[in-house]
Order: C-alpha cells, then structure tokens, then sequence
C-alpha cells in the first residue's frame, strides 16, 4: 500500500516529536503493510511555518535515517497546506513541495481549518487550478462543517478537487459523524484516495489496512484496493524511486490497474454527471415492498375507514442534508408500513443513523399513525420528538438524520381530493 499522508519528519509539526518516534512509526507503517509513504509537513503559516528549502534536508535525512535503520520503507515527501491567502507567495517562490503531476496539474495536498470551510476557498482554490495546481482535499469527513451538511464538500468536487479520506475515520476512530461521512464521501465519483494522517502510535497510528477492509464492506475490494494504491501511485509515480527491482514490480502493477487521463470531454461529462448526481443514491437503498402482516380491521373496527385509503399510497420522500435520495410508495392497504435499516422493512433506508426496525406506520380509524419502535436515535414530527403522532399529508418526519416528507397520493386524483377533504 501507498501512504500519501503522514508526520513521520520530526520535531517539524505536530507529529513524530523525536528521530526514535519516527523510526518507530515507519516500521508500523511496514508492519501494517506500506511500502511507500509521504511524508506531509504542515505548512501553515504562522503556526508551522514550514517550506520546501525547510522541509526537503529533513526528509532526506530521515530517508538515510530509515536505511541505516534497516526499515524497509520508501519515503516520499509533499506537505500538507493549509488553505490561506499566505500559501500564494510560497507558491510564488517554489517553496510548496507538490506530490507529483497528474493529467498536467501539479497536485497538492490542501487542508482546510477542522472547524469550517472559509468563505473565499473556492476563488482560492480557482487560483490555485489557474496555476495548474488540483488540490487533493485533506480528510473533508473530518471538516465540521462538512459534518454539519454533506454538500459542503460537493462544490469542490464539482471543481475538479480530489480527495483524501482518513482510513481511521473510514474506521470508525474518529467518533460517529466523520465515520458517516467517510462512508457517503467514498461513494462519491471523484478522484480518490485514502491515508492515514499518521501522528503518533497512539491515537493517530499509521494504519491503512484497516481503511482499506472497512471501505471494502462499501465499495468492494478491487476498488478497496485502487484508493490505497492504483490512486496513490497515480499522483506520486515519479518520486517513487530506489531499487529497481523494487520500483520496476511497483510499476508494473500500476500499469494493470492505470488510470486514464482524463481528456477535456470526458471531463466535462464527468462535470455534468457530477452536477447531477445525487450524492447518497448509493447509501440510501430499497428493498421492493415486503408485505408486512395488514391489521385484522375487522377485528379493530375501522374496515370502513381502512377500505377508504385502501386505494391510497403513502408516499415518502427521502432526503439527507436536503438532498433527496428516493421516493417510495407504499400501498396503505398493507395496514403496517415498517420504516429501519432492516432488509425485511418495507422501507429500507441504511445508515447509521437509522435502527434497524426505527418507525411503523399504521392505519388507525381514519387517520395515519407512526410510532417509534424504541429506535437509538428517535423520531421527530414536524420538528417536534414524539413517541407516536398522528401523520399527515405533507407532514415532514426526522428519523435520525434522515428527512422524510410525507404525502398521500391517490391511485387516481378524485380519490386525493376525497381524502383531502376528510382531513
Ligand atoms: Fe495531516
């Protein structure tokens, strides 16, 4: 596997603190399964006021370091960049080591402040790609507002920005809503690739196998495999230097599994589709209806009305962070429409969020009435967190962070109007 981010350099940022420490880290990287590993210095100015003439003796001395210590690992080095209008004189002066050039764009690893994106990135990142240069987005499943709302991210993308996704947080180690987010992000059609971010042998280790498992589970292993070296290789190819054996085996993987360039038209078509393109499609999903076990109406008494929406559909609509994801109906004459994770749900909405069996819908007398089946993280109405509630036409439901808008639609319009008027 290829690692295009970690601290390994010491006492440079906030990473390896001593020679030792970093020493250690590189033969986890080995142990872990890594050949080759970038080394990322921050560059924020200010606060890690790092450059190319500062950061290059370093990585050479620790790839000299590593040799004499007999571990196994290639180095490569880049750094990580901040976003600031600081970086432009930097560039200016060459002093911003890039990972290598893809498709005529030097590519840079830019990272955004944990607690938000700026308001400003994109015209510096537009100037960033006037000068050929394509940020590859340092783990956005762990920008807070990315967290707060999905299509932060998408207008970057929609750029020509890559992406870096952290394989801890793929994981689960960074808490539930990077984790969410890894997981919707690695769904997206961009360029991608995944890392470690690798401070430490703590908290923040250089582990990529475990990445690569949990993005298998989603995405299936060959394309597993693609974001830790196909994807990798791609951008930093022309460091990758050192025994020939060694280089020539790595090059003729890469060969079989090469990316193609992609030509102006391809570009574009990829743009449109990306426009297009509805970000949780692939993590939201559903089962054709099941036929849960319709109420014995003649039993409860309500044969009258329960013949009445008989002829009705319950419609929901599904969205996450205002992006819709499906609409599905479902007959009312069912009786029971069960909500969850669950594959024998009537309606099956994955994600974490979501419990397994989460809210049942049921006809009672003549109105509707959901009810939460004791899910984790509850259920809303209209804004408001009940147990059970009456559920109308239009009436917007919250389970989790999923947003369902719910409507009735009439197998004809005549038969809309009547229940219209009933309401
Ligand atoms: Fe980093």
């Amino acid at each position: 596997m290829i690692d295009i981010h970690c601290h390994f350099l010491p006492e440079i940022d906030d990473g390896a603190k001593t020679l030792e420490q970093a020493l250690a880290m590189a033969q986890a990287a080995v142990d872990n399964g890594i050949i080759f590993s970038v080394v990322t210095p921050h560059i924020n100015p200010g606060r890690y006021d790092n450059s190319l003439t500062k950061i290059y003796p370093r990585a050479k001395s620790f790839r000299a370091a590593l040799k004499a210590a007999q571990i196994p690992l290639r180095i490569g080095m880049a750094a990580e960049v901040r976003l600031s209008p600081d970086i432009l004189p930097l560039l200016d002066e060459g002093e911003i080591p890039f990972y290598g050039e893809l498709d005529g764009f030097n590519i840079m690893l830019l990272e955004f402040p944990h607690t938000h994106i700026p308001p400003g990135a994109d015209k510096l990142i537009d100037k960033l790609l006037d000068r050929k240069i394509r940020p590859i987005i340092a783990h956005p499943e762990r920008n807070k507002d990315v967290i707060r709302s999905l299509n932060k991210i998408v207008p970057f993308v929609e750029m020509g920005c890559h992406l870096q996704l952290t394989a801890s947080a793929l994981a689960g180690r960074f808490g539930e809503g990077p984790h969410q987010r890894a997981r919707e992000i690695l769904q997206f059609d961009a360029f991608k690739v995944l890392a470690t971010d690798a401070h430490n042998l703590k908290a923040r280790t250089p582990e990529l196998e475990l990445g690569k498992l949990a993005a298998a589970e989603i995405i299936g292993a060959e394309a597993a495999d693609d974001l830790v070296y196909a994807n990798p290789l791609t951008i930093v190819r022309s460091q990758m230097e050192g025994s020939e054996a060694f280089w020539a085996s790595a090059e003729a993987r890469s060969s079989a599994k090469q990316i193609p360039v992609e030509t102006a038209d391809k570009k574009q078509a990829r743009l449109r589709r990306l426009r297009a393109h509805d970000w949780r499609r692939r993590t939201a999903t559903i089962n054709d209806p099941k036929v849960a076990p319709a109420t014995d109406s003649s039993k409860s008494g309500v044969a009258t009305n329960v013949a009445k929406l008989s002829g009705m559909k319950a419609v929901f609509t599904i969205s996450i962070d205002g992006k819709k994801l499906f609409k599905k109906k479902v007959d009312l004459s069912k009786g029971k429409i069960i909500i969850g994770r669950h594959p024998d749900s009537d309606i099956v909405i994955h994600g974490d969020f979501i419990s397994r069996r989460h809210a049942v819908l049921t006809v009672a007398g003549d109105m509707l009435k959901i009810s939460d089946l004791n899910s984790k993280n509850g259920m809303r109405v209209n804004g408001k967190k009940v147990a059970t509630s009456k559920l109308q036409d239009g009436d917007r439901l919250t389970l989790g962070a999923c947003d369902i808008v719910f409507s009735l639609e009439p197998s004809n319009s005549p038969q809309r109007e009547v229940l219209s008027a009933n309401r």
